[in-house]
């Protein structure tokens, strides 16, 4: 039985950077999700945040000349108002300089060090300075690692390798753990060589910006050690259990495919080592490019999500990023296909409709919603198409599929746009004006059942249509669309992109 709550979460993204399209996308396919699963009715609790400790923001804050936790408050700004613009419906916000997160770092360090599974030793390996973290031999020979130093020092380990074992049987025994199934494949292989332990503090001296360990004052705790840790926090780990208890394990940990390893090694040994269950489900889906390379600051090829929002509104850009990746692969960013998008699903198919039916009903019923009369075989196509649509959606949504969702929902629209050619409502009406107002009832209704489904994606504009429809709150089902409704005016809901690219 699937549960009947949903907890999902996000990375929380560095605050060493202006969040770009890359980190839009991981929030809004959140958001997205959890507002499916609150439509199917089930309790959500979607946590986000940001990551504010460790060198990367260290060294961004020395960069600009302030103290890091002045930066780290006015960049946690930049990200809190950015979802704001996106209508990101996060649960909690969480910043890891916050108490309620240091309390949990520093009770777990001290409850694995009480165990013995936190050990000093001297390490001497290879460090990368832009990934901060130790990399292996085969990691430092694939030349994928920039900044990479030789480096001797005194550290404290946790001992991940003990539970290698149990985490291959653990990944072996359930094929939804890691998702996609590729993803699953790569954590395996990764697993065959044997799994070292964790390296958690870094020396003051090199480094001050993080949490204090508590049996070892002169470390700062590992910032993957301490971020991962949020998920937990979030939900309410050592301070609440019974909410803690009521999210944990968290449904999904949605994540790029660059951080995989952290999540599925680092952090499940984590869980094993404090007895906790593991998330349900880590699903790292593919990189935004832009021509053959990820988007990241470094290559100086990012796209900013305001800008885009600012141009073209907040719904098509939550609509392209979801709709146009695979969740799991790649996906290439170009305007020319934002475009395309736009005026080939947007304008012409789901802006049409609205205008098609609204345009009939006011010319032919005095804008009030006709009453349906008996149902042709065309009619009944429609009716079933739109009742099929909550199974195949909620079948997508829980195996991650959504621009499979989302493609559902417009074949229903582009249906009932042929339908509406086809049976020429127009012409009816002449003859036959009980027919016409069956038929503009289908269509309307279908429409806002398309709107219904599209919420998730379009919070304004498919709220929009429902507010036309006076149809705000309604669900999926069909027949809730009451004849008589006084249709509401309105502008196009997507008027065409004339750009020339
Ligand atoms: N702070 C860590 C995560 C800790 S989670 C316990 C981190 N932060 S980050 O700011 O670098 O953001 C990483 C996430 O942003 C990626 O995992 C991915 O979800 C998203 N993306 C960043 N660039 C991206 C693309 N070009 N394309 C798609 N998503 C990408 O790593």
């Amino acid at each position: 039985m699937p549960r009947p709550y949903f907890y999902v979460t996000t990375p929380i993204y560095y605050v060493n950077d202006q969040p770009h399209i890359g980190h839009a996308y991981t929030t809004i396919l959140a958001d997205v999700l959890a507002r499916y699963h609150r439509a199917l009715g089930e309790a959500v609790f979607f946590l986000t945040g940001v990551d504010e400790h460790g060198q990367k923001v260290q060294q961004a804050a020395e960069k600009r000349g302030v103290a890091p936790q002045a930066h780290c408050d006015e960049y946690a700004l930049r990200f809190s108002r950015l979802w704001e613009r996106l209508e990101i419906q996060y649960d909690d916000f969480l910043r890891t300089t916050q108490p309620r997160h240091i309390n949990v770092v520093r009770a777990v360090l001290q409850r694995l060090y009480d165990q013995g599974d936190i050990y000093p030793a001297d390490y001497a390996g290879w460090y990368s300075v832009a990934e901060e973290r130790f990399i292996t031999e085969t990691e430092k020979d694939s030349g994928a690692f920039r900044d990479v130093r030789q480096l001797t020092e005194r550290n404290w380990f946790f001992r991940m390798g003990k539970y290698q074992e149990q985490l291959i049987k653990y990944i072996e025994a359930r094929a939804d753990f890691i998702q996609p199934d590729s993803r699953r494949n790569e954590i395996l292989g990764f697993l065959r060589q044997p799994l070292g332990d964790l390296c958690i503090s870094r020396p003051k001296e090199r480094l001050n910006w993080g949490i204090e360990l508590p049996f070892a004052p002169e470390y700062v705790t590992y910032v993957w050690f301490d971020a991962l840790l949020n998920y937990v926090t979030g939900p309410g780990y050592i301070a609440d259990d019974r909410r803690f208890g009521q999210w944990w394990p968290a449904s999904v940990h949605l994540i790029g495919k660059d951080i995989l390893t952290t999540h599925s090694v680092y952090w499940s040994t984590m869980l094993f080592a404090l007895g906790l269950p593991l998330p349900t489900t880590i699903f790292a889906h593919g990189w935004w490019l832009t021509g053959e390379s990820k988007m990241s600051k470094s290559l100086g090829n990012v796209v900013n999500p305001l800008d885009l929002v600012d141009q073209y509104g907040v719904d098509p850009v939550r609509y392209y990023l979801t709709r146009e990746m695979i969740l799991g692969q790649d996906a290439n960013f170009t305007l020319e296909s934002f475009i395309k998008r736009f005026n080939s699903d947007l304008a012409n198919d789901f802006g049409n409709l609205l205008n098609r039916v609204s345009g009939l009903i006011g010319k032919n019923f005095n804008g009030l919603v006709p009453a349906s009369g008996e149902l042709s075989e065309a009619d009944q196509e429609i009716k079933a198409a739109a009742d099929g649509l909550a199974q195949k959606v909620a079948d997508a949504v829980a195996g991650f599929r959504i621009h499979e969702a989302i493609d559902e929902t417009m074949l229903l629209v582009r249906l009932i746009n042929r339908y509406v050619e086809k049976q020429a409502p127009w012409k009816v009406a002449k003859e036959d004006l009980t027919r016409a107002g069956t038929i503009l009832y289908i269509a309307t209704e279908g429409l806002r059942i398309a709107a219904f489904y599209l919420l998730p994606v379009m919070p304004q504009k498919a709220n929009q249509v429902l507010e036309v429809l006076g149809a705000v709150g309604s669900a999926g089902e069909w027949g809730l669309l009451k004849p008589g409704t006084k249709l509401a005016a309105h502008e196009a809901l997507f008027p065409r992109l004339e750009i020339a690219i």
